[in-house]
């Protein structure tokens, strides 16, 4: 149950404090979902009064919330919610900030739980966590809690990730330290456990002997929009694959945990990391390709290249798409190869994983002339998320003609009712101080060495493999089309 606390969001003017984090924690106090003790203090440089800054909030939230704003609610939420100007480094801001805290527990309720949310660039967490710790904010009370959840990117390689993980150390233990990764909050990505062990039919199929491939995309519409500065620092490898794309795959490969508490969930997931077959140069200048969007058109309209995009490098050499082929090195995978992609200003937006199955022995209907496909399970992350089983059937009539037909399940339909933000699950999570669905440091650390394996093979090398074009509205760089066809297969069309 999530427990009374007060939250401080550090970066309270950010973007993402007023596209989702507000918006998800007004839908929870909507809905009932937030503990009736709990407030929002927002810790950032302007000068700004509370007043100010909920009318500010209220503009955003009417925009980006998903349930939109009701006036009734919005005025309970928002007398709930505070501004607490100061600099990040200057520790006179802290020790006010403990006076608000203390003062809000005594008239609130919330008693002495505290939560801190790092929406911050992550230089700036090393300096906020020292000044916490010297504070003594992250010191409890005897029966009460002070978490802290921190924003990715964790880090950009290896070893920043880990001396950032050696601040948050500092100053937090490991069971009170909640890494983001929105992915994990998607209600899709959470089935996945769901689909994989709470049915029978799947598991005894869910290995090499009958899987031939699995194909996980996440595909964006978006161009860098106005994140150019940390884009073209990042790529799309750091942004999405050391992250997202590792998590969807590790909830994919995992073994069934021996029960659902966050470090059984977690000690398969990182199992699945460790697996991973490290690339050598070779293996990247084969199975990793790389591409930047060029100008194009995206629905009529004609859109710039990434190279001409606000504040890019012109003559950048960040990736905005990734196709790359990677082994799970482990009894259950062996020989099983997982295509992951990603990319911006693709065709079609959506994210997915696909588990392709062997075809069936070519004895009676299959043969050369006309293959007859193989069964396809499709879990839809998002949009219209759900999940689709490809079948071959008989078309009726009096010649046996055989075709591929869908049983497809879409959560809108079935559930009737929104699924939540991925934010308002985790928020919520941290609240009751539930860390399955956030990454746990060696995850994140061993993500990264998988990573910078291939970072290096592009910056570190004498002879980089190509950096490949697409224009924006096609489906990537025809090179990624090309690492499937060398394997006689094919990516999903989504
Ligand atoms: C973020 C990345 O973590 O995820 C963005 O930094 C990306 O570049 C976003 O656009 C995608 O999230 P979603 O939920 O829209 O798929």
């Amino acid at each position: 149950m999530p427990q009374p606390c007060n939250v401080v969001i550090f970066g309270a003017s950010g973007d993402l404090t007023f596209r989702k984090l507000i918006p998800a924690l007004y839908n929870l106090a909507a809905d009932g979902d937030l503990p009736s003790a709990a407030n929002i203090i927002g810790f950032a440089r302007r000068e700004k009064t509370d007043e100010t800054w909920r009318a500010e909030l209220k503009e955003t939230t009417a925009k980006c919330s998903r349930s939109g704003l009701n006036e009734e609610a919005w005025n309970g939420f928002a007398s709930r919610v505070y501004y607490h100007p100061s600099e990040f480094g200057d520790a006179a801001g802290y020790a006010t900030l403990k006076k608000k805290l203390d003062d809000l527990d005594a008239k609130s309720g919330t008693r002495g739980n505290r939560l801190f949310y790092l929406s911050v660039s992550p230089a700036e967490y090393g300096g906020i966590l020292a000044q916490i710790a010297s504070a003594g904010l992250n010191q409890a009370a005897p029966g009460a809690w002070a978490r802290v959840i921190v924003e990715k990117p964790f880090g950009t390689d290896f070893d920043t990730a880990r001396e950032l993980n050696e601040h948050i150390a500092h100053a937090f233990a490991e069971r009170d330290t909640f890494r983001i990764d929105h992915y994990l909050g998607k209600e899709t990505a959470q089935n996945i456990m769901v689909l994989r062990f709470a049915n029978s039919i799947f598991e005894p199929l869910w290995n090499h002997r009958y899987v031939d491939n699995v194909q996980i995309t996440s595909a964006e519409t978006l161009g860098v929009e106005a994140r150019g500065p940390y884009y073209d620092k990042s790529g799309a490898l750091r942004d999405m694959v050391q992250s997202h794309l590792v998590q969807l795959l590790c909830l994919t490969a995992m073994e069934p945990p021996t029960d659902l508490t966050a470090d059984a969930v977690r000690d398969e997931k990182v199992k699945v990391v460790r697996a991973l077959r490290r690339m050598t140069p070779a293996d990247v200048a084969r199975d990793v390709i790389r591409g930047q969007y060029a100008a194009g058109s995206m629905g009529g309209k004609e859109v710039p290249a990434y190279r001409a995009e606000d504040r890019v490098n012109p003559q950048s050499m960040t990736e905005t798409y990734v196709a790359l082929k990677l082994h799970v090195d482990n009894w259950r995978w062996h020989g099983v190869p997982f295509y992951v992609r990603v990319g911006k200003r693709l065709a079609k937006g959506g994210g997915e994983i696909a588990v392709q199955f062997k075809e069936a022995p070519g004895v009676l209907f299959n043969s050369e002339e006309a293959p007859l496909g193989a069964n396809q399970l499709v879990i839809r992350i998002q949009p219209d998320e759900g999940v689709s089983l490809r079948l071959q059937c008989k078309v009726p009539g009096s010649t046996l003609h055989i075709e591929p037909v869908k049983m497809d399940f879409h959560y809108g339909t079935s559930f009737g009712r929104q699924s939540p933000e991925a934010y308002e699950r985790l928020i919520l999570d941290a609240m009751s101080g539930d860390a399955t669905l956030f990454a746990r440091r060696d995850e994140v650390e061993q993500a990264w060495q998988f990573v910078d394996v291939i970072e290096n093979a592009w910056h570190k090398s004498d002879s980089p493999p190509p950096l490949c074009n697409y224009a924006s509205g096609t489906w990537g760089p025809k090179e990624a089309d090309d690492l499937m066809r060398l394997d006689g297969r094919e990516w999903r069309r989504m």
